[in-house]
C-alpha cells in the first residue's frame, strides 16, 4: 500500500517520521499508554526510533496503516488499523497525555475508519479491542457508532506481558455513525 495522508478539521495525519522520535519517546513514557496498548516497555529511545520504520513496512506490506496525529504540526498521537489483509481490520490508538479531553481521536479515528471502508482496502469489518475498564477508548469507540460485542477473557497482552480481559466491538460498512447504547460503563 501507498502511505495516505488524511485531513480533519483540527488534525493531518500522516506516516510516522524519524523526526518524531523524540516526541514519540517522551509520549510512550506515559504510564496508560504502556498499560493499555502494546508498546514495549520499558519504551526507550530506540524502539521510538524504529517505530517509523515498522510503520513504513506496515504500509508496504500491506498489513498495518498507522499514521501519527500532527496538531499544528505537534505529534499528539497515533491510529492506526492493524492486522489488514483479511478484508478486516483492528483500530487502534493512543494520545499524548497533554493533547486528551479535546476530542482530537474521535476525529482522528473517524477519518480513519471511513477511509478504512470507502478507500482502496475496502474492509468489510473494523474491530476494537480495549483492556477492561479503559472507558476512556471505549467511549470513543461507542461514539463513532461501535456496536459492544463482548468480553473475552484474557485476550490482551501489553508490552510488560500482562493479560487482561478484553472488551471487544465492531463497525461494518453500512452501521449508523452514531453513538448505540452499550452494556457497560463506557
Ligand atoms: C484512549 C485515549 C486516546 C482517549 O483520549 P481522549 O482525550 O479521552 O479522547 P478524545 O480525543 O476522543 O477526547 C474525548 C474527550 O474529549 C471531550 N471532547 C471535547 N471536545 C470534543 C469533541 N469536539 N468531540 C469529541 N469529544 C470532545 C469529550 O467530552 C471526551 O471527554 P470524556 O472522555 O470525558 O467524555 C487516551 O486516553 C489514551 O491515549 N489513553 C492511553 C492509551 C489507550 O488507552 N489507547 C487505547 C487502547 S484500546
Amino acid at each position: 500500500m501507498e502511505p495516505v495522508e488524511l485531513r480533519t478539521e483540527r488534525l493531518l495525519l500522516s506516516v510516522p517520521r524519524g523526526s518524531d522520535t523524540d516526541a514519540l519517546y517522551a509520549a510512550c513514557q506515559d504510564p496508560d499508554i504502556q498499560r493499555f496498548t502494546t508498546v514495549p516497555t520499558p519504551y526507550t529511545r530506540e524502539h521510538a526510533a524504529g517505530f517509523p520504520v515498522k510503520a513504513a513496512a506496515g504500509w508496504a506490506d500491506g498489513t498495518d496503516a498507522v499514521w501519527a496525529l500532527r496538531h499544528d504540526g505537534t505529534l499528539a498521537g497515533m491510529v492506526g488499523l492493524h492486522r489488514l489483509g483479511g478484508g478486516e481490520g483492528e483500530l487502534g490508538y493512543w494520545l499524548a497525555p497533554g493533547f486528551r479531553g479535546t476530542g482530537l481521536m474521535t476525529e482522528a479515528a473517524r477519518a480513519v475508519v471511513e477511509w478504512g471502508f470507502t478507500g482502496p482496502l475496502g474492509l468489510a469489518r473494523i474491530e476494537w479491542r480495549a483492556v477492561v475498564g479503559n472507558t476512556g477508548s471505549a467511549r470513543i469507540a461507542q461514539r463513532l457508532g461501535f456496536t459492544y460485542g463482548g468480553m473475552l477473557r484474557r485476550a490482551l497482552r501489553n508490552g510488560s506481558g500482562d493479560r487482561s480481559d478484553a472488551w471487544i466491538a465492531d463497525l461494518l460498512p453500512r452501521d449508523p455513525r452514531t453513538p448505540a447504547a452499550w452494556p457497560i460503563d463506557a
